[in-house]
Order: structure tokens, then C-alpha cells, then sequence
């Protein structure tokens, strides 16, 4: 039942949905030497304290990823699997600067994504979007370098994001960077309120301007903040698995989400890096379900404001949401 439920997923790190085996194959591939003795020792590292001791391995693995087809490959296998969750449309960051920093060049990596979504749309029917999301604890004059690159590229992005160790890296050092951004017609969106307090939150909002929040659950601490989101019906992207394993909170049981949605936010449940927090955006659903007792009309909902909340023109939501009334329609 959860995994036809028509899905948007709106937070998704394309380099976080690279999978143990994956890795193993590309380095096999690309003749690189790993710190790990094998799959199951690899396997071993995946218990994190925090947020940074989780990028420290997600940044480390990303080495495997050398040629254009590598970055195509892992996108086909997140859209495969994406397929086998109801996932319908996906607006999926990408890290840019992760890579750029090792010496793979800007576009290897966004025309290998580039390439696995469009044969992804055709092979496994989910339309997709592209979101570059810049390094916060990387310079801001670096981003803005990549963003200009970007551009004079005409790379097919709709949006840029800022993700990565929030904490002592605020949104106002992004200011130009986002501004820019505006200017060229891209959408805006930011990590905050994960594990930096509210005023990230604000300072996204009226700063960089963001249509969307990513995460945004510490916003619970602020009803000023609360109040703003509701009446101006800003969507937050949360990711109940990543919170849990990122330690933002102690069990699945404790999560935020019942009193996010009693207190009216627009709220979208997504996966964030599935290949390390234990599931894909299916999982988050059942294991919501199984928590908070969940019934087909809450999830139903949920999967409305992940509509609602997408870069979609309302000819493109229309099939979505009532494909989700079918699906509602058909559950007893
Ligand atoms: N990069 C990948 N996943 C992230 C997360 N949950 N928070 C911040 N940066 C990230
Ligand atoms: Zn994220």
C-alpha cells in the first residue's frame, strides 16, 4: 500500500544514495584503493554521532566517483530504486564542489547526473529536476565561482541549495551567491534548522530568499518562526531517518513530525541519503506509519504537500494529485 502511494521526493542527496556495493564496484572499476577491508567492514562505519561525523564518510566515499559514467550509474540506480518506492518526480541535489575540489572537472559530474536523469525519466517514468546545493563550510567566494561556471555552462539546473556542517555556517555568508542565483531565474532553497538553531531559519528566509527549507525541524523552537512558516506556507523538507541516525533526535518515536503537522507547517517527508540512513523514501513512509499510526489519509496529505511544494507548474501537479485521490480512493 505505501509503496503505491504516489510520491515527491524534494530532498535527496544524489551522492548519498551511494550504496556499500556500488562503492565497491567503482573502485574495483576505477582501480582505487579503499580504506576498508571489504563490504562488511565498509558496512561497519555507517553509526554516526552527528551530522559531521556522517559527512566525513559521505565525502570520503564520493572518491570512487572519477568518469562521467560513474556519476550517470549512481543516478540510474537512486531513480531504479526510486521507482520501486512510488516515487513519481524528484528534485535531487548534487554537490558540485565535492568534486570539483578533488579534481574532477564541473562538468564530468553535472553532465553524468544530467545524462542518468534524462534516461532515467524515459526508463523508469519519474520527472526529475537537478539542484546544485553549494558547501557552506567551503568559502562562499568558491560557490560563487562554481554558480558563474555553472552558468556560463548552461547546465540544466532549476535551482541551487546550501547544504553540508551548518553549525558556525550561516546563511548570510551565501547573500551573493543567492542573490545571483535569483537573478538568473533559479529557485532557492537551504538547509537549516537540522542542527542550527531558528535564526538559520530566518536568516534563509530573509537573506537568501528561499521558497523551501530543507529540514527546518528546529524551527519548532521559535513560534515567531513557526507562525511565519504557516501563514506564508513555506514547505520544509524533512528527513525523519536522517534525524534519527544524525542523532537531531533520539528515536523515530521522539520525532517532531505530529506537532509540525498539528501546527499547521507544510511539511514533505523525504530521504535525504538513503544509501546511509537506512532507507529509501518508502521506508521513511512505512516507518512513519508504523510510529505515529499514520492512516491513508495523513499519508495521502503528505504526499499532496510534497506536490504542492515542488518547482511544478500546476499542469504538471494535476496528474500527481489525482493520481494520489485514486490511490486514497482505493485504500479500505
Ligand atoms: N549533505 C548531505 N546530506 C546532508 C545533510 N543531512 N545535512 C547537511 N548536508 C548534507
Ligand atoms: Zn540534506
Amino acid at each position: 500500500m505505501i509503496t503505491t502511494l504516489p510520491k515527491v521526493e524534494l530532498h535527496l542527496h544524489i551522492e548519498g544514495t551511494l550504496e556499500p556495493e556500488l562503492i565497491m564496484e567503482l573502485a574495483e572499476r576505477n582501480g582505487i584503493r579503499l580504506p576498508y577491508t571489504d563490504l562488511a567492514d565498509l558496512r561497519r562505519q555507517y553509526e554516526f554521532t552527528d551530522l559531521q561525523s556522517f559527512l566525513n564518510l559521505y565525502y570520503a566515499n564520493l572518491d570512487v566517483l572519477v568518469t562521467e559514467q560513474d556519476f550517470t550509474d549512481l543516478t540510474l540506480a537512486y531513480l531504479r530504486r526510486a521507482q520501486a518506492a512510488g516515487v513519481r518526480h524528484a528534485e535531487i541535489f548534487m554537490d558540485p564542489q565535492a568534486h570539483t575540489s578533488r579534481g574532477i572537472a564541473l562538468a564530468t559530474c553535472v553532465n553524468g547526473v544530467s545524462k542518468g536523469l534524462a534516461q532515467g525519466e524515459s526508463e523508469f517514468g519519474i520527472s526529475t529536476s537537478l539542484i546544485v546545493a553549494f558547501i557552506r563550510d567551503r568559502p562562499a567566494a568558491e560557490a560563487l565561482e562554481v554558480l558563474t561556471e555553472l552558468i556560463a555552462l548552461k547546465a540544466p539546473i532549476v535551482g541551487i541549495g546550501l547544504d553540508s556542517a551548518e553549525v558556525g555556517h550561516p546563511p548570510i555568508d551565501f547573500v551573493e551567491v543567492f542573490a545571483l542565483a535569483r537573478e538568473h531565474g533559479l529557485k532557492c532553497v537551504a538547509h537549516a534548522g537540522e542542527e542550527g538553531p531558528p535564526e538559520y531559519v530566518w536568516q534563509a528566509l530573509q537573506l537568501l530568499k528561499v521558497s523551501r527549507i530543507d529540514h527546518g525541524i528546529r524551527s519548532l523552537e521559535d513560534d515567531a518562526l513557526v507562525d511565519y512558516l504557516v501563514e506564508n506556507k513555506i514547505p520544509l523538507t524533512v528527513c525523519p531517518f536522517s534525524n534519527v541516525r544524525l542523532r537531531v533526535v533520539d528515536r523515530l518515536e521522539d520525532h517532531p513530525l505530529p506537532s509540525m503537522l498539528e501546527r499547521g507547517l507544510l511539511v514533505t517527508i523525504n530521504s535525504d541519503d538513503p544509501a546511509y540512513f537506512g532507507g529509501y523514501l518508502d521506508d521513511n513512509f512505512r516507518g512513519l506509519q508504523q510510529t505515529f499510526g499514520l492512516d491513508a489519509p495523513a499519508m495521502a496529505a503528505l504526499s499532496r504537500n510534497a506536490v504542492q511544494a515542488a518547482f511544478l507548474t500546476d499542469a504538471q501537479r494535476a496528474p500527481l494529485l489525482e493520481d494520489i485521490s485514486s490511490w486514497l480512493e482505493a485504500q479500505v
